[in-house]
């Protein structure tokens, strides 16, 4: 292999400048040249594209967003828009293919390897951490992090006007950040997609701890499961409650990138790189029990990743 290509798609995670330093330094080193794409998909169906060198990538590890700007192309979904990109991957001189994304972003990839047979690897850079496979998605870690981040601020003030706080947090269909951010910010209630919630029961609870003297209550709603304003309605109506909803929006997916999303990522585009030398293709890489593993795209359409519901339990429990 002697030249491959590099994108990012879908939304940004922190972290994803990690991961494409490590494979454009891993290419290079392995004498593989390599080719930044711009804004995922449609940078690559336009040919925004350009060579990459060692010094591209310098002073990018600690950057939040990724460099290589990020899409959600409706025209890659196409057939006439992979076609158009594969134009693109040959007059390039492409050979193989990384993808840095989502699983939007890896059912393009796998289409586009089974129509093309360009070899793909995909690389999982989602805050959302719902895809199949592998333990963490890059940007998951920073997220929640994020978030903790913003209920210790709340604490602050909910603690002074003794007030319930609803924190709706991104996911999309995924309760992976509201389930870790709630544990780790001590929520008195965690509203996920994944679990069938009673706005009764939590008013119950809510009203419990006031009476043993709690000065204020968390509730951390993850979007997919419910409108963080409605909840904050009802919890209202029902108990009366000094109620506010801060809905934390694209600031989860910001800033400096934690360690540990840093180390994950550049392990992940190193070993992407490692399996289009090894002339593996069709698959992603990711993490199992603290091992970076590759596996087949495949799976991941055909399998759904389980939160551990355990979490919840506990979360619940601590919260009493
Ligand atoms: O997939 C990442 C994510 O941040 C989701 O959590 C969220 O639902 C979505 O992207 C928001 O997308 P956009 O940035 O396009 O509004």
């Amino acid at each position: 292999m002697k030249r491959i290509g590099v994108l990012t798609s879908g939304g940004d995670a922190p972290g994803m400048n990690s991961a494409i330093r490590a494979v454009v330094r891993k290419s290079i080193y392995n004498g593989i040249e390599v080719i930044g794409i711009n804004r995922g998909y449609s940078g690559f169906i336009e040919g925004d594209m350009w060579p990459m060198s060692l010094g591209s990538v310098a002073d990018i590890i600690h950057r939040g967003g990724t460099i290589l700007h990020t899409a959600r192309s409706k025209e890659f979904m196409t057939k006439e828009g992979k076609a158009k990109a594969y134009e693109n991957a040959k007059r390039f001189g492409i050979e193989g293919l990384v993808v840095i994304g989502g699983d939007g972003s890896f059912k393009g990839a796998l289409e586009f390897y089974k129509e093309y047979k360009l070899p793909v690897i995909g690389v999982p850079g989602t805050i959302d951490n719902d895809i199949y496979g592998t333990d963490y998605t890059i940007g998951f870690d920073t997220a929640v992090n994020n978030v903790v981040d913003a209920i210790n601020k709340i604490r602050d003030t909910a603690t002074s006007h003794e007030r319930t706080f609803i924190i709706e947090v991104m996911g999309r269909d995924c309760g992976a950040i509201a389930l870790m951010a709630g544990l780790a910010g001590g929520a008195e209630s965690i509203i996920i997609p994944e679990v069938p919630f009673d706005i009764n029961e939590i008013c119950e609870k809510l009203m419990r701890g006031v009476k043993r003297g709690k000065l204020h209550s968390m509730i951390v709603v993850a979007e997919g499961a419910a409108s963080g304003l409605e909840i904050g309605r009802k919890i209202k109506e029902i108990t009366g409650a000094d109620t506010k909803v801060t809905i934390l929006g694209h600031i989860q997916r910001g800033g400096i990138p934690t360690a540990f999303d840093r180390m994950f990522a550049a392990r992940l585009g190193a070993k992407a790189v490692d399996l289009l030398i090894a002339g593996e293709a069709g698959k992603a890489v990711g993490i199992r029990k603290e091992e970076i593993v590759g596996y087949d795209l495949q799976e991941i359409f055909e399998n759904k990743k389980q939160l551990d519901l355990g979490v919840l339990e506990l979360a619940n429990i601590l919260s009493i």
